[in-house]
């Protein structure tokens, strides 16, 4: 019995940032069933025994060293995956991760199918492929029929690390086990929807991938699209997975494709300066978005999306903000509009806080904004389990609540393809300064055509600290 997880691209940054460490802590922590051997597997010449020593030299991935195996193997040279087949022959489950850059999916798939290893309809022979999948519409159909063609839809794992996050699996939670919210959760009372994604880090040493991707294929087309998705699907039939992908392709279809007219895309002052970044680059590292969604629920509620690098702080949250209510007179003057904004925070500090108006403690009636705010961690004394420990542990077991299906990922592509078209024919894309929430054109954007702003943490609508700490009892 067991499970051999080979892991093309075993040598790479990922590989060892994230998926092997992950492997790692579920094993320590006794949650996979069976035991799991790494076959590491690239086109280098490596030893079994340079590769253990890879492992062993982090404490997070040296106790799969003892078991490991390296097999060297060029999709180029299809026979070179004989070895695989060879050493993998009495494994009774086996796992062929894609942890390389994109270009190399198809012809990996392609290879493992000629040697034998696909198994069509085998669901003991799973496949993993990381985002992005495909660079635009076209690409992404074409790497999804070969994935169908060589593998049977129950064994495809397709990751979105993003649907891994336990905040964003709350969202379904949040609006599926709460009847209150979700009477409010449409048109009648959303007066709009803001994502934001944002990171404070630059690109790093991921020139080479950063720079032919941006933030649109890097994030917006997976992590954002799909987020907004849960948040605005109808209710899924069931929490099954193929129902939730159901619900999740519903809304998706109804998202007018974006208008690079509604959008906006920057690139942070000192980007070119980044090592391996070409010096004409006009790769967006930022984009924003106001997009609609034509259905009964969502018909005239704006939504605005925006990711980016190099931003103030790093952050993911939605914010629902409510219609006012009816202002009422008082004392011959008109109290000032406090709306109602519900913040779901993905990460960090995560949470949910329902901002409101309450009435300011004193003989005047003045309303102050205040707050009603869960601290998710406070829900468990457990850490927040790791996206990839997650991914992980459905790909082993067999299940598929966290990924995508391959419709919604095509869709996505659709949705952003005019915005990638347009922007590859027109000029440089608007400068922001490091630490900033981007370009001045993301506020012109969100203003101009809809006379509203961006919700920033520590900005107005966010609770003060003050408030929190009265919030979570921690007032002194
Ligand atoms: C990845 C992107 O999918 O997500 C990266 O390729 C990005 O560019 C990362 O930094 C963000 O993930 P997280 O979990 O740190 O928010």
């Amino acid at each position: 019995m067991g499970t051999d997880l080979v892991l093309f691209g075993a040598g790479g940054d990922l590989s060892h940032r994230k998926v092997l460490p992950a492997l790692q802590a579920l094993l320590a922590r006794g949650e996979v069933d069976e035991p799991v051997r790494v076959i590491g597997s690239g086109r280098s010449e490596l030893s079994r025994e340079t590769f253990r020593d890879q492992l062993r030299r982090s404490p997070r991935t040296d106790r799969l060293a003892e078991t490991a195996e390296w097999v060297t193997a060029d999709p180029a040279a299809p026979d070179t995956y004989g070895a695989i087949r060879e050493l993998t022959a009495s494994t009774p489950t086996i796992v062929f991760y894609l942890a390389t850059p994109p270009p190399t999916f198809g012809p990996i798939i392609d290879a493992l199918a000629r040697a034998g290893l696909a198994e069509h309809g085998n669901r003991r022979r799973r496949i993993v492929v990381e985002k992005p999948l495909g660079r635009d519409l076209a690409s992404s159909r074409e790497l999804n029929r070969k994935l169908r063609e060589c593998f049977q839809e129950p064994q495809i794992f397709r990751i979105d690390h993003y649907l891994a996050k336990d905040t964003v699996q709350n969202v379904l939670a949040f609006r599926f086990s709460n009847s209150i919210f979700e009477a409010i959760w449409s048109r009648t009372l959303v007066q709009s929807v803001q994502i934001t994604a944002a990171e404070a880090e630059g690109i790093g040493t991921r020139a080479g991938y950063y720079d032919a991707m941006g933030a649109v294929r890097d994030m917006l087309q997976n992590h954002v699209l799909q987020l907004l998705s849960l948040v605005a699907m109808e209710p899924p039939t069931t929490l099954d997975p193929a129902d939730i992908r159901k619900a999740k392709l519903e809304v998706l279809r109804a998202v007018r494709p974006l208008d690079p007219a509604q959008a906006v895309r920057g690139q942070y002052d000192g980007y070119l300066d980044e090592a391996d970044v070409p010096p004409s680059s006009r790769r967006e590292t930022f984009a924003a978005a106001a997009l609609t969604i034509e259905n009964w629920r969502w018909d005239g509620v704006p939504i605005f999306v925006r990711t980016g690098k190099a931003l103030r702080r790093r952050l993911t949250e939605v914010v629902i903000r409510f219609r006012e209510a009816p202002q009422l007179r008082l004392d011959s003057r008109r109290q000032r509009p406090i709306p109602t904004v519900l913040t779901i925070r993905i990460q960090p500090e995560e949470g949910i806080t329902l901002r409101i108006g309450a009435k300011l403690p004193g003989r005047r009636f003045e309303m102050v904004p205040a707050g009603m705010h869960l601290e998710y961690s406070r829900l468990s004394r457990a850490a927040l389990p790791d996206a990839y420990e997650h991914v992980l542990s459905e790909v082993l077991a067999g299940g598929h609540t966290v990924f995508p299906g391959g419709d919604e990922i095509d869709r996505s592509w659709e949705l952003v393809d005019p915005l990638i078209a347009a922007w590859e024919s027109e000029g440089h894309p608007e400068p922001y300064r490091p630490g900033s929430w981007g370009p001045d054109g993301a506020d012109e954007l969100i203003q101009v055509h809809h006379g509203g702003r961006w919700v920033n943490p520590g900005e107005d609508t966010a609770l003060t600290r003050s408030e929190r700490a009265v919030l979570a009892g921690t007032a002194t």
